[in-house]
């Protein structure tokens, strides 16, 4: 089902990335302030490598406020005085603005109506109280990320995160427990189906359309109130506009581009939301291989807004402080029942296991180097008739996930439900949920110039180091598992909510 992208990408060359320095998010109009905190849960000894590096992470500017830092490292152990008093100065600051919003318009109300004036208050006012609600959950979570303990201290009734697949157990808990309390998002109600409120359920990009249908069910996190809102989500599904708006065999996907233009000038034409945080507080979401080319056509929708892509790749733009990466999950018939679970270690004969078709730069390296080669390293283009594919994964120690015409592959959430230790073969990609999950606890990363040494690199790994990593996979599957219709607390769908509410966490918006 992947388009050939290979083709289009010499015309899309006008919309092509600036330098490195796109990262830096400077947004300054008139009544607007955004500041941006770099926020992500890491410990202080964690370091990912195919992340930029912990100083491109403080990026944005700081407006009128102390600039809050995370991680926090960069503060002497034990000393926390200097971000509380700054955490609850943004908080006072806030509440005063908005204070002071309010006796401004005030005034002005004998100038222009009640009507129009009460309005305004109630923007500012209510723009505030989420601002100082954000910077208590912000002094909360950092607290909490002292707490050097690998198991959270706070109390769960249905789980409590805990051992080395956290990159900080006890803030990741925390700032799920906040998340629960105060996040609320707003679903433009604009755009007709099938391009808008809809996608695709089954298939290769199911995860696209079971979000998109969630919120519509508008059982979590929705509000119908843009006042109260800390999100505003732009419910176009890329995977409807490719099937519905581009020509096959065409050399550019301007008509989507178009698309999603045209929707956002119409949401900000109607809403005063997105032009007044130039759309940082607004978020697209797609698992299609073209969503970030589509959101290429919108300078704020590819530099501030929050992209939740699968595709997240960093050398087209992804950027893991505003960006989200987002589970690519092939649900042949639209439920992952059957596909969860898997036999014990020691009936995993097969070292590693990988079939697949020859789609992009890394696979043929894989097939040329392994395919019918050795019995412990089982690499297929196409699985003989006779063997199963699902079979093959729960018979396998190590799955094979080498990226294909994008960088995300299904195969990775297919090996964890399967409880097979994944084995990311890719470059420049993000892993989903990698701001609050330790990847390196329960996945191997093998470098595309190191596919020779697959065997070496996977027998090296004892025993005893494979079993945890096996146990640490079945724990880490609760966050990968989709409950179609009844979302359950902590798995895919909250987890995906949750990587939008920190990057949420990373920003300031005052009117
Ligand atoms: C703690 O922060 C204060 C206030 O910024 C600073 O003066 C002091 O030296 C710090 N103490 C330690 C132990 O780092
Ligand atoms: C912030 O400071 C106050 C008093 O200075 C103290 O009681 C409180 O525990 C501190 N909070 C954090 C998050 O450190
Ligand atoms: C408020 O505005 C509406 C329409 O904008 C108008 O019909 C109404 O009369 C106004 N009310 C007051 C009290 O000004
Ligand atoms: C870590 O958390 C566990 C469970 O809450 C607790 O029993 C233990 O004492 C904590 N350890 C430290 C070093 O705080
Ligand atoms: C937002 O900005 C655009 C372009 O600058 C303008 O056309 C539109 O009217 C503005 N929207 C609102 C609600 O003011
Ligand atoms: C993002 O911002 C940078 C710097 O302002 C700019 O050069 C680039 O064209 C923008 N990207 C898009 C896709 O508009
Ligand atoms: C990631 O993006 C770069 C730059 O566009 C591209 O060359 C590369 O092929 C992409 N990776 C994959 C696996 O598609």
């Amino acid at each position: 089902m992947s388009p050939p992208n290979k083709k289009l990408s010499s015309s899309s060359s006008s919309l092509s990335l600036g330098s490195p320095s796109f990262l830096v998010l400077i947004v300054a109009v008139p009544l607007v302030v955004i500041s941006m905190v770099v926020f992500l849960l890491i410990p202080q000894s964690f370091s990912w490598s195919s992340l930029p590096s912990r100083a491109t992470r403080r990026v944005g500017i700081c407006g009128s406020y102390p600039c809050a830092s995370f991680p926090l490292e960069e503060e002497a152990p034990g000393n926390f005085s200097i971000f509380n008093s700054s955490e609850s100065l943004i908080a006072k600051e806030l509440i005063q603005s908005g204070q002071a919003q309010e006796t401004l318009s005030l005034k002005e109300s004998d100038e222009v109506g009640v009507n129009a004036t009460a309005k305004v208050i109630k923007r500012y006012s209510s723009l505030a109280k989420v601002e100082a609600s954000l910077a208590k959950a912000r002094s909360a979570i950092r607290e909490a990320a002292r707490v050097r303990n690998l198991t959270s201290v706070h109390e769960d009734p249905d789980y409590v995160p805990r051992g080395p697949i956290y990159r900080n157990a006890n803030s990741f808990h925390r700032s799920y427990l906040e998340m629960e309390k105060l996040f609320k998002i707003y679903v433009y109600e604009e755009g007709e189906p099938p391009l808008f409120h809809e996608g695709p359920c089954k298939s290769i990009y199911s995860t696209e359309g079971r979000f998109i249908h969630e919120m519509e069910r508008g059982n979590f996190f929705r509000t119908r109130n843009p006042n109260e809102a800390l999100v505003y989500f732009l419910p176009f599904s890329v995977v409807r506009m490719v099937q519905y708006l581009y020509v096959p065999g065409a050399h550019e996907i301007h008509a989507i581009g178009r698309a999603v233009v045209d929707y956002i000038n119409i949401i900000s034409d109607k809403h005063p939301f997105w032009n007044r945080s130039l759309g940082a507080d607004h978020f697209m979401l797609s698992c299609h291989d073209w969503g970030p080319r589509t959101s290429k056509y919108d300078s704020n929708l590819f530099n501030n807004s929050i992209r939740v892509l699968c595709n997240a790749n960093t050398s087209e733009g992804f950027n893991p402080s505003k960006d989200a990466s987002f589970p690519e999950i092939h649900l042949r018939t639209g439920e992952a029942t059957g596909l969860v679970g898997g036999i014990s270690p020691s009936q995993r004969t097969i070292l590693a296991f990988f079939a697949g078709r020859l789609h992009g730069d890394i696979r043929p390296l894989l097939l040329a180097q392994w395919k019918n080669k050795d019995q412990d390293v089982q690499v297929y283009e196409q699985l003989p008739k006779q063997m199963s594919y699902d079979y093959m994964l729960k018979k396998s120690k190590f799955c094979l996930c080498p990226s294909g015409y994008e960088v995300a592959s299904p195969r990775v959430v297919e090996a964890i439900y399967a409880e097979c230790v994944p084995v990311l073969i890719s470059e420049n990609y993000v892993p989903p949920f990698s701001d609050v999950l330790n990847w390196k606890a329960f996945s191997v990363q093998i470098e595309v110039k190191d596919i020779p040494k697959i065997k070496e690199i996977l027998m090296g790994i004892s025993q005893s180091q494979y079993l945890r990593m096996h146990r640490r996979v079945k724990q880490v599957q609760r966050h990968f598992l989709v409950n179609n219709g009844a979302p359950k607390r902590f798995d895919m769908f909250h987890m995906t909510i949750h990587s939008i509410w920190l990057r949420r966490l990373n920003i300031h918006i005052q009117d």
